[in-house]
């Protein structure tokens, strides 16, 4: 059982390079289903998710040679409908892209009902309308998601009635190649959302308006392979920024693009952190105190909601009393209590944490209970006097990259062990 060891209180001096996008990389790896062909994907962040996407596209099929640490060729020319191995894409949020695209490709899909982080409910009620919508007729079959057409996919216009990121994506996967015309209205904006469409685009697709809430996508009869690279993850980026901000020091986060982290750059000057934004990096600096704030999380352009424990943790270390209200999931506050053992207080209700905070924390023992609280933790580490062991750390491994070796480079006292089961422990990283 792996574990990070923090010892705190360092503040932090050097630069930080941002990896490509999980949240863009999963789409776009089981996009390539669609393509029926030989793509390139470059930026691929190297982290768990990544991995098992391409496992279960192996598995399903799919020619994968990783060209380097960062570059994969991937040949879906062979790929079998509803081979998706049921373990494997439970295991993963994201798995659920399969649907969308097997249904775009093949009329048909089956693939397993989805994993990942639990928010609390994570209804797929309007991926179910869209694929409807399109013609198909969807059913849950021993946890199976089952999509059937008995005539070829027609587009159509699908109105969201929540705007949902997964929904918006898995809705362009079916559409690209169904007859005649679809038009997303209500559809999520996010970056990833765009980048999605700018590699289906680069394969022949015809989407337009990714970005905006109005997405038109014009179907066409067959996509062919291109390379393609992934852009930067603007959540790893604003994990780093927060934590810069959360030790102190001065921390150049390089290889992002500024624009996408508009909100969260916001929010830390508000708190009275010096941040400056270049052409391709973003420089983040305190030194003073952090001053109380409040914050809503929002579909994008809005605080992303996956920056809501990251950014608990600097309200925690600001002065005086914050709200942070969660706006996208019903339930993303279990990391709290988490948080009450390196001294903090919070108290929640339904979707608002009011945070009293101390101007610090102590160090303690806790645990990852999803993939960003698991980075709160590990910045909660960073900022807090004393030492700070954080467990389950798989959860952090799904999403970022050598957050180790990226952290150490900056100065921070911070270690892998892996604890045996009879308590010995080994530093592995
Ligand atoms: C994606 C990200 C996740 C991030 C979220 C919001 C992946 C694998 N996950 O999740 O990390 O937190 O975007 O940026 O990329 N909803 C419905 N019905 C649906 C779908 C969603 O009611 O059919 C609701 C959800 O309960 C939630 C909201 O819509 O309240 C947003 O969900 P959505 O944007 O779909 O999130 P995901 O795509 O699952």
């Amino acid at each position: 059982m792996d574990k990070i060891v923090i010892n705190g209180g360092r503040p932090l001096y050097g630069s930080i390079g941002i990896s490509g996008m999980k949240n863009s990389a999963l789409p776009i790896l089981f996009g390539t289903i669609l393509a029926a062909d030989k793509c390139v994907i470059e930026n691929l962040p190297p982290i768990k998710d990544v991995t098992g996407a391409l496992q279960i596209l192996k598995e399903m099929g799919a020619e994968v040679k990783m060209l380097d640490d960062t570059t994969v060729e991937i040949d879906t020319s062979h790929i079998v409908c509803g081979s998706a191995p049921y373990e494997m894409a439970r295991n993963m949020r994201g798995s659920y892209y399969i649907a969308g695209a097997e249904l775009g490709r093949f009329g048909r899909s089956k693939v397993a009902l989805p994993g990942g982080c639990d928010f609390g409910s994570r209804p797929i009620d309007q991926h179910l309308k869209g694929f409807e919508a399109l013609g198909a007729r969807s059913n849950i079959d021993n946890g199976y998601l089952v999509l059937e057409t008995d005539n070829a996919l027609h587009g159509d216009s699908v109105y969201l009635d929540v705007v949902s990121v997964g929904a918006t994506i898995n809705i362009i996967l079916a559409a690209v190649l169904a007859e005649g015309n679809t038009v997303i209205d209500n559809a999520a904006k996010e970056p990833h959302i765009v980048d999605l469409a700018n590699f289906l685009n680069a394969c022949g697709a015809n989407i337009s308006g990714a970005g905006t809430n109005v997405i038109h996508i014009k179907g066409v009869s067959h996509l062919s392979g291109v390379t393609y690279a992934i852009i930067p993850d603007m959540i790893e980026a604003g994990t780093y920024m927060v934590a810069a901000a959360a030790a102190g020091g001065n921390v150049t986060v390089t290889n992002v693009i500024p624009k996408h982290l508009e909100s969260i750059t916001a929010k830390l000057v508000e708190m009275g952190v010096d941040v400056i934004e270049n052409d391709d990096s973003i420089v983040v600096a305190r030194s003073g105190p952090l001053s109380k704030v409040n914050v809503k999380t929002m579909p994008y352009p809005g605080f992303p909601t996956d920056m809501n424990p990251q950014m608990c943790v600097l309200l925690c270390l600001a002065e005086g009393t914050s709200t942070l209200k969660e706006g996208v999931w019903e339930s993303r506050f279990r990391y709290t209590k988490e948080l009450a053992c390196f001294g903090a207080e919070i108290q929640v209700d339904q979707r608002i944490a009011i945070v009293e905070g101390k101007g610090q924390l102590t160090g303690a023992e806790v645990k990852a209970v999803d993939l960003r609280a698991g980075a709160a933790m590990v910045i909660a580490g960073l900022a807090a006097s004393g030492t700070t062991v954080v467990g389950d750390i798989h959860h952090i491994e799904r999403g970022y990259e050598k957050i180790v070796e990226k952290l150490r480079a900056v100065g921070a006292d911070i270690s892998k062990i892996t604890v045996g089961d009879d308590d010995s422990t080994a530093l592995v990283g």
